[in-house]
């Protein structure tokens, strides 16, 4: 039998999750947003990478850039959440300010109160920046060169989308405030055994049987086909309308978790990102942004109900009793797996809890994972990502 690795103070305690931010989330690149969010020149946004707060921003060549978001004066932000051309960059507390390349350009009553101060080694602390499938991440370490190491050997496993032919689906935009440890939250992202039970009415549209796994580095993959009788009327089945490049011989749901805390949702017709962020030992966020395909709203209307006669028959509440504020009875497998994540986290507190068992092969994933946090925590495996 395998035991889980990772203690209960790692879901916990103040200490384990510390330890996270700077040996996890301070060491490995973080995802910070879509390449279509910044366009001009002084368009930024800010994202929290462990213990550091990174600006990324297109300088005056629309060059992407990322900064530490600390003043140099005495270290306090700079720029909150996101903005659009901005042509420098003034610090709230005494207004130094810096130009789009991170350099000092003013600094208020200078000549009186600083005459000996050189502007040339007080510019911006660099960070990294990189884009990949359309994604913006970010590292806080300058000499972070290996971002396409750090990401390529994924590329197998993943779907065939384009997302930069897909169109974000702003009404999809969500935030979920979770009352879970982060890797409950993506322990149950990779758990490949729950599928079926859990999500018994909310995800019958795939092979969960034929679902195949594993992991390349430190990410996880994971990839299911559509069920056959799904498949079989898939262009009238869809309920939105299919990813077009996807060639039909590879449509299916591929679900990757990049470490430590990015999954994607690649599927027969949407590519979305679903972003774990650590708030607390036992709270965090996610964050879900989707892409679909760039037609009509009618081409939408159309698809829904042609889509009608596939879903409208069946029946999405696991336990039939109608009652829509009962997340098991809500029909939307989100709603479900948010509702294990936080009892799991209760049950953490109980003199009684223990893992039973893992399973060998379906909940693989889950004792992968532990080991993977642990060799950050303990052996400062994080300069690998560098
Ligand atoms: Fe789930």
């Amino acid at each position: 039998m395998i035991q889980p690795i990772l203690p209960i103070e790692a879901y916990t305690s103040q200490d384990w999750f510390d330890r996270e931010q700077e040996s996890i989330f301070s060491q490995t690149w973080q995802f910070a947003g879509f390449v279509e969010d910044l366009s001009e020149s002084g368009d930024y946004l800010t994202v929290q990478a462990g213990v550091n707060n990174i600006l990324v921003l297109l300088d005056d060549n629309k060059q992407m850039r990322a900064f530490h978001n600390i003043c140099r004066h005495r270290g306090t932000q700079l720029l909150r959440t996101f903005g659009k051309r901005k042509k420098s960059i003034a610090c709230p507390y005494h207004d130094w300010t810096y130009d789009l390349d991170g350099n000092l350009i003013a600094v208020p009553e200078c000549k009186t109160q600083f005459p000996d101060l050189d502007f040339k080694i007080l510019s911006l602390h660099k960070a990294s920046v990189g884009t990949w499938r359309g994604m913006i991440f970010v590292h806080p370490d300058p000499d972070a060169n290996s971002f396409v190491d750090w990401f390529n050997p994924l590329e197998p496993y993943l779907g065939h989308h384009q997302p930069e032919k897909l169109v974000e689906y702003v009404e999809g935009r969500t935030s979920h405030q979770i009352n879970a440890n982060w890797k409950i939250i993506v322990e149950n992202y990779i758990d490949g055994y729950h599928l079926p039970h859990l999500h018994s009415q909310t995800l019958f549209m795939y092979d969960h049987r034929r679902q195949r796994s594993g992991f390349v580095g430190e990410h996880f993959h994971f990839y299911e086909p559509l069920a056959k009788d799904y498949l079989e009327g898939i262009e009238n089945n869809s309920p939105l309308p299919l990813i077009d490049h996807v060639p039909k011989d590879k449509i299916g749901a591929y679900t990757p978790m990049l470490f430590p805390n990015l999954g994607l949702g690649e599927t027969e017709s949407s590519w979305s990102t679903f972003h774990i962020i650590p708030v607390a030992p036992d709270r965090s966020i996610v964050e879900i942004r989707s892409k679909v395909m760039p037609v009509s709203n009618w081409k939408y209307m159309q698809q829904e109900w042609k889509s009608w006669n596939y879903f409208g028959k069946r029946k999405l509440d696991k336990y039939g009793t109608g009652n829509e504020d009962d997340p098991l009875a809500s029909g939307d497998f989100m709603a479900e797996d948010i509702y294990v994540c936080e009892q799991q986290q209760r049950s953490l507190k109980s003199p009684y809890f223990s893992i039973g068992a893992i399973a060998q092969d379906l909940e693989q994933s889950v004792y992968q994972y532990q080991i993977n946090v642990l060799n950050y925590i303990e052996g400062g495996v994080g300069s690998r990502g560098k």
